[in-house]
């Protein structure tokens, strides 16, 4: 029989990549993508593998809790890569409700189908000999460890503090995820990353808005003074190091994923810049007259940056790529598929921004 895995939010910027990497190496799991298709979900994301055999895609919302329960009883998952989320940190500080709505109700609505798929199959909570059968894997942030100074990094022990709405409903979906494993036997494994980049990424981050703003000659807004730092990754890589941990990591243990490629916001958007002008043909310049330097975001953390040797020492994992190698690969990208870009920009898209813009 095919191992089930249910992957959700595989619509989205991380997820599509997820879903891609485990479709076309895994042909014997058949991989059920679950997304309600936000603003953030794209299935044009996946146009080149929607066909395939072991494929399927549903439509639904996470925090329809009947829902999630008649999906479980009908699919019956082996397995959960469990990605849907609010992801936005602007959003979730004009929005916070969202974010307790589908990152920590949708996540226990699907704690709790699992848990009761598994324990009935099984007839009692799993103890880890069941590895091989179910895993509730959660995908997190690096932003439930709060803010750096200068010096340090996060590890898989640095306490909970996080300062968003978005960190706290990540946070508190993690503290879920690890109930259920303290409290039912639930096998369950948390990966905690670091900034992605890379295609596919909804032009409402960094990378791809200053991208999405220097093609078309807008202004390329950067927040205080451009000091804060995070610690960018390359969204194929994060996918790569979710399949490892998904295949040999230990239940009950939570894994830091992050490339130590730290980047002042300011020097990122400088060396953007710069790959802007050259691929455009543009003279050496002309892009960073954009950048516009707008009201800082509120509570903004200072500095994100990742210890992944747990990951990389017990699971063999490291990072495959250099960030300018990966930064100009990512702009060949939106270059080439400008057609993404401008469908994904309709919608509501620019009256959020202006809105969020005029009120800075
Ligand atoms: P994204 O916003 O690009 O995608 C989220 C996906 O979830 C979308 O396809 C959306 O349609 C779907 N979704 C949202 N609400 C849903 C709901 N109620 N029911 C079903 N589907 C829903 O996000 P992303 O950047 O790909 O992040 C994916 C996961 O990785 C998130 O859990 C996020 O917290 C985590 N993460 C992201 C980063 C990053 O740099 N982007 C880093 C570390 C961890
Ligand atoms: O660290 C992991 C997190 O990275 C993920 O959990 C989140 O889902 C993801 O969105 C990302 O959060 P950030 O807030 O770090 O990413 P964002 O791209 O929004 O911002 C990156 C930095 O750039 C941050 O310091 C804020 C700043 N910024 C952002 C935007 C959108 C600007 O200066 N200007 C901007 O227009």
């Amino acid at each position: 029989m095919k191992k089930k895995i249910l992957i959700t939010g595989g619509a989205g910027f991380i997820g599509s990549h997820v879903v891609r990497l485990f479709v076309t190496k895994y042909p014997d799991y058949n991989i059920v993508n679950l997304d309600a298709l936000t603003y953030a979900g794209n299935l044009a994301n996946l146009s080149d593998i929607e066909d395939k055999p072991n494929y399927s895609f549903v439509k639904g919302n996470i925090v329809d809790g009947d829902f999630i329960h008649n999906l479980f009883t009908e699919h019956k998952f082996d397995a959960v890569i469990h990605l849907a989320a609010e992801s936005h940190v602007d959003r979730s500080i004009s929005n916070p409700i969202e974010f307790v709505m589908t990152n920590v109700i949708g996540t226990v609505n699907l704690l709790n189908a699992a848990k009761q798929l598994w324990k009935t199959s099984n007839n009692q909570p799993h103890p880890d000999s069941h590895r091989d059968s179910n895993l509730f894997y959660h995908v997190s942030t690096d932003e439930v460890y709060g803010s750096l100074g200068n010096e340090g990094l996060f590890t898989e022990k640095t306490a909970y503090d996080p300062h968003s709405p978005y960190s706290a409903s990540k946070a508190s979906s993690d503290h879920f995820v690890r109930a259920y494993n303290d409290t039912y036997g639930l096998p369950a494994i948390i990966s905690n990353c670091s900034n992605n980049y890379g295609s596919n990424h909804f032009p409402e981050k960094l990378i791809p808005l200053a991208i999405h703003n220097i093609l078309h000659s807008k202004p390329v807004p950067v927040y205080g003074k451009g000091e804060n730092i995070r610690d960018w990754l390359f969204v194929e890589d994060h996918a790569r190091a979710i399949d490892t941990i998904f295949h040999k990591g230990k239940p009950g243990d939570t894994y830091n994923i992050g490339g130590h490629n730290e980047w002042k916001n300011i020097d990122l958007i400088m060396l953007l810049c710069k790959i802007m002008d050259k691929k455009l043909q543009r003279e050496d310049g002309t892009s960073v007259k954009l950048i516009t330097f707008v009201k800082d975001r509120a509570g903004h953390d200072l500095r994100y940056a990742i210890d992944s040797s747990k990951l990389q020492n017990e699971l063999g994992w490291t990072p495959s790529l250099q960030f300018e190698e990966g930064l100009e690969k990512t702009v060949d990208w939106y270059l080439a598929n400008q057609e993404w870009l401008k469908q994904v920009t309709s919608g509501d898209y620019l009256h959020y921004y202006e809105k969020q813009y005029i009120s800075r």
